[in-house]
């Protein structure tokens, strides 16, 4: 069996009850958990600020993998480690020196990453596989969740995965947007490493065995 982790997004968590749902899949055996983070200018939504994470990172012990999907990371990156991030994801589109900034982040001792929307290609990031520890590769637009999955960003896990193994590069594959149990799969077997999931765990009848479901297929 494949050996793969399940980050839940609490995009489609009950924002009036953050507590229970984190807990609630902490219990349940997530691995990381998907916090996503959007200014309302570089996604047509606003969500959470450093100020929410910093409270629910007393109440779990899960990994806070920090999904900044705002126009400036360079400038509130720090805020989002300070509340307990311990991966901070930018995009690939804000910024021309993501060399520096993966830098930067790394230095103060936790993990940094790239996402990349899908019009973006895995080309335009070639040159940081190396020093990344993440490449989130987008399966919807980014700004909302319960989105449908786009497979046609299929190839482009098989093209970073086949990269990363040719050149033994340490880093994952994150993948987030319209993953359950079917589109999963397809992921997995493209090469991914790590599967966000909002909508299909939070919105499901039994988030618990939503997830257990996420994190038991067969590959
Ligand atoms: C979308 C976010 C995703 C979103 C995924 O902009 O980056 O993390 O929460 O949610 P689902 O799983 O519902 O597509
Ligand atoms: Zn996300």
């Amino acid at each position: 069996m494949k050996k793969y982790l399940i980050a839940p997004s609490i995009l489609s968590a009950n924002f009036a009850n953050l507590q229970k749902d984190i807990e609630l899949v902490e219990k349940a055996g997530a691995d990381w958990l998907h916090i996503d983070v959007m200014d309302g200018h570089f996604v047509p939504n606003i969500t959470i600020g450093p100020g929410v994470v910093k409270n629910v990172k007393k109440c779990s012990n899960l990994f806070f993998d920090v999904h900044l999907m705002i126009s400036e990371p360079e400038k509130y990156w720090e805020n989002f480690y300070k509340a307990g991030a311990d991966l901070i994801v930018f995009h690939q589109e804000v910024l021309t020196d993501k060399k520096q900034l993966l830098e930067t982040i790394k230095n103060v001792g936790i993990k940094a990453g790239v996402s990349i929307k899908p019009k973006t290609s895995v080309e335009t990031i070639k040159d940081i596989l190396p020093i990344t520890d993440v490449i989130l590769v987008m399966t919807v637009e980014p700004g909302f969740g319960g989105q449908r999955f786009m497979e046609d960003m299929l190839p482009k896990i098989t093209q970073l995965r086949n990269l990363i193994d040719v050149n033994k590069y340490n880093c994952l594959i994150e993948v987030d947007g319209g993953i359950n149990v079917e589109t999963a799969k397809q992921c997995l077997n493209a090469g991914a490493d790590v599967l966000v999931s909002g909508n299909s765990i939070f919105a499901a009848a039994n988030p618990a065995e939503a997830l257990k479901n996420l994190k038991n297929i067969n590959i």
